[in-house]
């Protein structure tokens, strides 16, 4: 499905980017691999070359510097001349409550999780409107759709994103362009220990939640085989998290005394 596909991953340096960057190079994508640490997404273009990437364009990039874009934007297409599929995969948790969280922190992480994304979607889809083709995912999360105690700025920031895919895909059906919000729930990642704290320095701990995650090769598996049969919607989870959906679905009530529950049991400072 992927073979000589463009697919350009943001955050691609580790976690769930790294391992779909793995997946795809398997059956011989064309990839752009960005984020900030360059020297990571050199290894990690070494490792999908020796998989199997037909190319693999090193482009790193931050995601919160927004003049940065354009001229990547354009790197990419001088590179390959398009882009079949664009992963707007980069982004940061928080681990602090709401009442402990500077205004800049919740700043910090909606420039990433959010006009990040838009930016670079709202700079990809020229060229794919053009060619009449195209794919743009995100990878949202469950804490899109289920409010988590700890995590007001990432769930505000993934309910966003939510929105905004669900919203943008109606407008470029007419384009032959698919959107896709990606769903996952605890993936085992180094997410939590990137996470935000309140002050904005790192949380530098993997907690219980992640630890007990859905292995990320396995996550990254799912996702691509969502993404290649052009799935509105990919969730990725162990059975609580897709419990959680459901109970948001059909019966919210009960759903918000269980987060409020498992809230009491937690305590981050
Ligand atoms: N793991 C989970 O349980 C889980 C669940 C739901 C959703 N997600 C979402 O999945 C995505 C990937 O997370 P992960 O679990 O794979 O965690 P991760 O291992 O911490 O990966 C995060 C990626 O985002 C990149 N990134 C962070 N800030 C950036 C910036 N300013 N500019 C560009 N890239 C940036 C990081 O690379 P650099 O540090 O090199 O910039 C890294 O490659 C995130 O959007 C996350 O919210 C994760």
């Amino acid at each position: 499905m992927y073979q000589d596909k463009v697919v350009w991953i943001t955050g691609a340096s580790s976690g769930i980017g790294e391992a779909l960057a793995m997946e795809m190079a398997r059956e011989g994508a064309k990839l752009v691999l960005s984020s900030r640490r360059q020297g990571e997404l050199e290894r990690v273009a070494g490792a999908t070359q020796a998989a199997g990437a037909s190319d693999t364009l090193v482009l790193p990039l931050d995601m919160a510097d927004e003049s940065a874009l354009p001229g990547a934007v354009q790197q990419v297409l001088d590179h390959f001349s398009h882009i079949d599929l664009l992963v707007n995969n980069a982004g940061i948790s928080q681990r602090s409550y709401c009442i402990d969280t500077d205004m800049s922190t919740y700043r910090k992480l909606f420039e990433v999780d959010v006009f990040g994304q838009i930016a670079l979607t709202k700079l990809v889809l020229p060229a794919m409107i053009a060619r009449k083709s195209g794919h743009i995912a995100v990878t949202a999360s469950v804490a899109g759709k289920v409010g988590v105690a700890s995590r007001t700025a990432y769930c505000a920031a993934k309910h966003a994103m939510m929105g905004f895919f669900d919203a943008l895909r109606t407008e470029v059906h007419r384009h032959n362009i698919q959107v896709t919000c990606i769903t996952p729930g605890f993936i085992k990642t180094a997410v939590s220990e990137n996470a935000l704290k309140g002050d904005g320095s790192r949380y530098a701990a993997m907690d219980d939640d992640i630890k007990g995650g859905m292995d990320v090769t396995k996550a990254a598996k799912i996702i691509t085989r969502g993404l290649a049969r052009g799935k509105k919607e990919i969730v990725v989870s162990q059975l609580p998290e897709r419990a959680a959906l459901m109970l948001k679905r059909f019966f919210p009530g009960l759903l918000f005394r269980v987060m409020e529950k498992k809230a009491e049991q937690e305590n981050f400072k």
